[in-house]
């Protein structure tokens, strides 16, 4: 069936989410995609940070999750112990930040990774009931994880109040800070105006820090518009969080396994989390999977108190202990062809550049007062596909840029030659 009537049929029997572009995929190679007609596509996307190795996957990725299917998949993983389950904890425990010891849940996307975090610290203190998060922030469409879900009104869309006990204080965002101190020369300024914030406004008129389980952020916003917080300002959180006895839980879903040329984000800015959760491309683009690596003493206190079906599945887990070992390989090529993004983004007649590592988001604004330009952003986000580029936005008016990981130095010029021609086009 052609693309068009795939599109047209798609519309009356699948609900309305967030589709936009009428690609049809069909089938992918490393980082081509190519859809039912047969036109080819250079992906930025990586399946929104799913398909970090490309696609369909890494082949020993591939190599593993049929041996492993062969075998056993649906594991019982919550009743029942399975090996490769526990070589991915053991992995996990090993590369997350925090020389402590650890322990891990599994579970299927990364919202439940979220909700399992939140019940962790919630039930760990039981006078400590509420829960800080960040405005532009993304962690999941689900109950819990949405009620810290701060990027976009629709999100919550005729859903009225969500959990109750969920504060939110703003992001240091560099680019559009509520403060005005304009621009990245400033950013302990930044840094020491959010935690005044919390410190001074927060916890002395809202709620007694003591009340307070966990502060849930992003260490780079993704859906928020790939927002990069100044150097210092988690190593100061965490201070703050330790003074007061609260827990980080630091969401990797969309920044980890290796997209910033550290495993995790967070080990850009020198700060150690409690909890850990991750998603997307740890299941190598194969499998679905969520994780939640927690400080042991944060674990359930009670058996029942938290589990799931298919949580521990041993395709799922056995794919995730050779994609960390690929992407582990990878991180010195993600820095080398960064740098390529880094400085032909740079070029681009862009209002914002920012990221690290294959993590770059770009924004278009208008005006002194920086109104997004969303207009302009998606005519770029038309036009690339059009030559054959894919890539997603992300927040109001940026782009993310975000390939796979495997990309060659050739291929990343190939994609950014075609995004620099339609921005520059525009503008
Ligand atoms: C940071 C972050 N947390 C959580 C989620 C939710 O993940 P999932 O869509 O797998 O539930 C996302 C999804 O984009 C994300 O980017």
């Amino acid at each position: 069936m052609e693309s068009r009537k795939i599109v047209e049929e798609s519309e009356q029997f699948l609900a309305t989410t967030t589709r936009d572009l009428p690609l049809v995929l069909d089938r992918g190679e490393g980082v081509w995609l190519y859809d039912v007609d047969g036109n080819k596509y250079l992906d930025f996307t990586s399946g929104i940070g799913v398909n970090n190795l490309g696609w369909p996957s890494h082949p020993e990725v591939i190599r593993v999750a049929e041996a492993q299917m062969n075998k056993l998949a649906h594991a019982m993983g919550n009743d029942f112990y399975n090996l490769p389950q526990l070589e991915l904890a053991k992995r996990l425990v090993q590369l997350t930040p925090g020389d402590f010891p650890k322990k891990v849940f599994f579970s299927n996307s990364g919202t439940e990774a979220v909700e399992a975090s939140l019940k962790l610290v919630r039930q760990y203190d039981p006078k400590r009931k509420y829960l800080i998060a960040f405005l532009g922030s993304f962690h999941g469409r689900t109950y819990g994880s949405l009620s810290l879900t701060a990027s976009k009104p629709v999100q919550k869309y005729l859903l009225g109040p969500t959990l109750p006990g969920v504060i939110h204080v703003p992001y240091p965002n560099p680019f559009r800070n509520p403060w005005h101190i304009d621009g990245y020369e400033d950013p302990e300024g930044l840094t020491e105006a959010v935690l005044e914030y919390l410190e001074s406004w927060i916890f002395s008129s809202l709620v007694d820090p003591e009340e307070v389980a966990g502060i849930v952020f992003e260490p780079i916003q993704g859906e928020g518009g790939y927002v990069v917080p100044p150097k210092g300002f988690f190593r100061k959180l965490e201070r703050v969080a330790r003074d007061n006895g609260i827990a980080l839980i630091d969401d990797e879903v969309q920044m980890g396994m290796g997209r910033t040329g550290k495993m995790f984000a967070i080990e850009n800015f020198d700060s150690t989390p409690d909890v850990i959760t991750m998603a997307k491309a740890l299941g190598g683009g194969l499998y679905p999977i969520g994780a939640t690596v927690f400080r042991k003493e944060l674990d359930f206190k009670k058996k029942g108190m938290h589990s799931n079906t298919f949580g521990g599945n041993a395709v799922a887990c056995a794919v995730g202990v050779k994609t960390l070992e690929i992407v582990k390989e990878l991180l010195p090529k993600v820095n080398e062809v960064g740098k390529v993004f880094r400085d032909e983004l740079s070029l681009m007649k862009v209002d914002d550049v920012r990221g690290m590592g294959l993590a770059w988001g770009i924004e278009f604004v208008k005006g002194e007062k920086k109104d997004p330009d969303t207009k302009t952003r998606d005519k770029v986000i038309e036009g690339v596909f059009k030559k054959g580029l894919l890539v997603l936005p992300a927040g109001k008016s940026s782009i993310r840029v975000i390939p796979p990981l495997i990309i060659s130095e050739e291929e990343a010029k190939l994609g950014l030659s075609v995004l620099r021609e339609v921005v520059n086009s525009l503008r």
